[in-house]
This record gives structure tokens, C-alpha cells and sequence, in this order.
């Protein structure tokens, strides 16, 4: 069976995997390993692996993840066979991802280790004092007095090793379960509102060490190919990665749609006091991401055509200045008055060096899946997957087609525009 291509360069038609859940998390969320750490711009695994199964069959042997997020292509890569390395930017994320590939470890060593964490802050009070206000807006005090004594046990013996990095994963994956209000992990805190229940700090945090630890010893007693290769790195030069060395990338990179990635995990990175308050996220995270919300081109709104005028973007800038001069106007009826023009060629710039770099390290042949969508602030439609196909053509890839999976904007009558959208699979060849 073959779904709707939507096909705009030169046709690689590709069969579709059966499913039709590629661009979400939540799937993973039964999935040992996987369901560690609820990341909800994640994709699918179960596709992922189906992706990397049939290139293996036509001879594929080595994966790359340049947006490697919460470690989902990686994971599978292990379970695939496939040698697997990604880059990812987000110290946070990265940190995730790279606890959950110690699944390796000895799951008996990390619950004793564990569980001695939970003994300890059992007998020892926590403190909440010191916490930044959208932590005591979350907690109240008896939650956060458990979480404190949890967080300042494992800090006594932590030591940066596989064990230790565990059991910061089981402490940092229970702080939403454990707050009353709301916490929805996509994306932003909501301290006004309520759940239903919430769990307690302790309990939840032992569950979790059964949970993890249980993974582990189901997944040792399945085969599983070479560990996989984490480096914190920016997918725009993917230093790390040697040139040539993959012959398939699975990916999705962040979407125009002015999402936060540092916001997403303000209220995690805020109980390990690692940012204080949003003003903190620019230099502990942003700056070292792709540009893909309007936060990110605060101070670059002068630069707009400049940025357009560079070289790299020469296949796509008549279309791109025509779009952003739309957005530049449109901005002047709308109170926040936010700068998507420049969000818009700032995203581009990035999104070029992103296929230069993966040119640079895929070999003569390879296959990239792209999982996109894309977007129309204030209404003014952008045509990512043909733009970043574009982008991918001019950096030396040979062809691009894009396979749409859903349709986005169609269900809701109170959004701020009609303008219908789609989620889907660039893919690209050469
Ligand atoms: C859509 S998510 C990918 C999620 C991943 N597929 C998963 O299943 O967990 C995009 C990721 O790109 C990361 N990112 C943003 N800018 C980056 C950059 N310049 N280099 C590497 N990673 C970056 C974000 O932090 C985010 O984790």
C-alpha cells in the first residue's frame, strides 16, 4: 500500500511504513526504555525501527541523528543491529538521551544504587528554600521538601557514572507527575491550573527504578547491535562526525512553529538549579540551538534581508523574500508584533548549514528522512519541506520528495488562522 506523496522534486518514491504515527511520542510511551523520559517533541520508535529494517535489508549499515533529541533513533539503532550516532544540542536533552543509553548497565548495581538514594532522603529533610518561584508556584512545600531530600541524596554520591546518571534520570522524569498544577509536558508550566492527582515524590521515584531497572533486564535478553554514539554537538557542523560516515539519516528537526525548546524544560532545569528563571534560558540553552522561535531573533530584527542575502540561501531567496516581506507587514496588525520575517530566515540560514554538514558526513547514496511540518504565522504560509528540500538539493544531495502523513490545522475552528497545514517525511537522495 502506498499513501498520498506529495511529491515536489525529483520523485523518490518511497513505500510508506504501515503506520502512521511517525511525528509523535506517544507510542513510546509503552516502549521499554523509551517511556524513561516523556519527551514530547520525540517521534516514533516503532517507525524509526521499521525505516532502519528495510534500509538494512538494501544494505545500510550506519544511522545518523543530527536532532538526536531524547535518543529514540539511537535506541533503535541498538535494537536494529545498525551502527547509530547523533548530535544534540540541548544540554538537558542530550543528558536524557545519553542516561538512557546506559541501559547496558547492570539493572541489580543501579536499583541498589538507587534505592540507596531513596533511604538516605527518607532519613534526611528536605529544604525549600532557595528554589526559584516557578518551583514553590509547583510544589507544595511537603512535595518539594521530598524532592529536595531526593535531589540533595543523589548529589552526595554522584559521580557522573552510568549509575549515577540513572538515577538523575529516575529524579529529573517524576518532577511533572509529582506537581499538582499543571505541568503538561508540551510545553509550558501552568501554575493556575490543577490535576487530578499527583504523585508522591518517594513512591513515584521507586516505581521508577523498577520501572527502569526492569527495562534493563528485559532488553539485556534481546540482541542488540553496537552502543550508539551520543555527542552534544550543533546538527550545523556536526563536528564530531567523521565526513562520509553515514549512509542513512532519520531525523526531525525543530519546526518553524515558534516552539521553545529552552522553555520546554525550564521547570526540570529549574529544580536542578541550572537556570533561575527564563531569563537564564538564552545562555544555559538557547543560543546553542537552531533558531526556530522568535525569542531566538530578538536582537537580529534589522538583519532579516541581510541574512537573506547570503549565498547559502541563494536556491530559495526569491521565494523566502517574498514570504518574509509578507511577514515583516503583517507583524504591524498583530499586538505582539513578533518577528517571524526574520524567525523565518534565521530558521533557513540554520537549516542550510544543517545540509551542508549532512552532506559532508552521509556517503555518496544515502537516504534522509526529514520528519517535518509546516507552518503560517499570522497566516502567511511557509512551505518548509519544499524549501528544506531545496536547501538539501543545493548543499549536493541529489533529489527530495515530501510524504504527507496528516493534515494539521483543519480540526479546530478557533485557531488564529484557517490556513491548512501538513506533517510529513521529507526525503532526500544522493
Ligand atoms: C523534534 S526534536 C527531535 C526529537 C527526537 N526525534 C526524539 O525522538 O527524541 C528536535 C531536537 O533538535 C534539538 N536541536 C535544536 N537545535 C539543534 C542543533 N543546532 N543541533 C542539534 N540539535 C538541535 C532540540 O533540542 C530537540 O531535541
Amino acid at each position: 500500500m502506498r499513501e498520498q506523496l506529495l511529491l515536489y522534486g525529483v520523485g523518490v518514491e518511497r513505500p510508506s511504513p504501515k503506520t502512521d504515527t511517525t511525528s509523535t511520542f506517544s507510542d513510546n510511551l509503552s516502549m521499554p526504555i523509551h517511556r524513561w523520559f516523556r519527551f514530547s517533541a520525540g517521534f516514533s520508535a516503532a517507525w524509526a525501527s521499521e525505516v532502519m529494517l528495510r534500509e538494512i535489508a538494501n544494505g545500510r549499515t550506519k544511522v545518523f541523528d543530527p536532532f538526536a533529541g531524547s535518543g529514540t533513533v539511537l535506541l533503535e539503532g541498538e535494537r536494529c543491529g545498525i551502527e547509530s550516532a547523533g548530535v544534540e544540542a540541548h544540554p538537558f536533552v542530550a543528558r536524557v538521551a545519553r542516561a538512557k543509553l546506559h541501559w547496558r548497565e547492570n539493572p541489580k548495581a543501579f536499583r541498589d544504587y538507587a534505592l540507596a538514594v531513596l533511604q538516605y532522603a527518607k532519613k534526611h529533610d528536605g529544604n525549600c528554600e532557595g528554589y526559584s518561584s516557578l518551583i514553590g508556584k509547583c510544589y507544595p512545600q511537603d512535595a518539594l521538601s521530598r524532592l529536595d531530600s531526593l535531589k540533595k541524596a543523589w548529589s552526595k554520591i554522584a559521580d557522573g557514572s552510568a549509575n549515577s546518571e540513572l538515577t538523575w534520570l529516575a529524579l529529573v522524569s517524576i518532577l511533572r507527575e509529582c506537581s499538582p498544577v499543571g505541568t503538561a509536558q508540551w510545553q509550558y508550566v501552568l501554575p493556575n491550573k490543577s490535576k487530578a492527582r499527583a504523585a508522591d515524590p518517594f513512591k513515584a521515584f521507586e516505581a521508577k527504578v523498577y520501572l527502569m531497572s526492569g527495562d534493563m533486564a528485559g532488553r539485556q535478553r534481546e540482541e542488540s547491535g553496537p552502543a550508539a554514539m551520543l555527542h552534544a554537538g550543533d546538527a550545523r557542523s556536526c563536528a564530531p562526525v567523521p565526513d562520509k560516515w553515514a549512509d542513512l539519516v532519520i531525523t526531525s528537526p525543530p519546526y518553524t512553529n515558534n516552539y521553545d525548546y529552552a522553555d520546554a524544560t525550564r521547570l526540570e532545569m529549574s529544580f536542578l538549579g541550572e537556570v533561575e528563571g527564563w531569563g537564564d534560558l538564552q545562555d544555559a540553552v538557547r543560543k546553542y540551538l537552531v533558531r526556530s522561535c522568535t525569542q531566538h531573533v530578538a536582537k537580529l530584527n534589522g538583519e532579516t534581508f541581510d541574512i537573506l542575502d547570503q549565498p547559502l540561501l541563494a536556491a530559495i531567496r526569491e521565494e523566502m523574500v517574498s514570504v518574509c516581506k509578507r511577514l515583516e507587514a503583517e507583524r504591524e496588525h498583530h499586538g505582539g508584533k513578533k518577528p517571524y520575517h526574520t524567525m523565518i530566515a534565521a530558521y533557513f540560514e540554520d537549516m542550510a548549514r544543517v545540509w551542508q554538514s549532512l552532506r559532508r558526513v552521509t556517503a555518496m547514496g544515502a537516504l534522509v528522512c526529514f520528519v517535518v511540518g509546516d507552518s503560517a504565522p499570522y497566516g502567511v504560509y511557509v512551505p518548509v519541506d519544499k524549501w528544506l528540500g531545496e536547501l538539501a538539493v543545493s548543499a549536493g544531495f541529489k533529489s527530495f520528495a515530501f510524504e504527507k502523513t496528516r493534515d494539521r490545522n483543519v480540526k479546530w475552528k478557533n485557531r488564529k488562522h484557517r490556513v491548512p497545514l501538513h506533517e510529513g517525511r521529507l526525503w532526500v537522495q544522493g
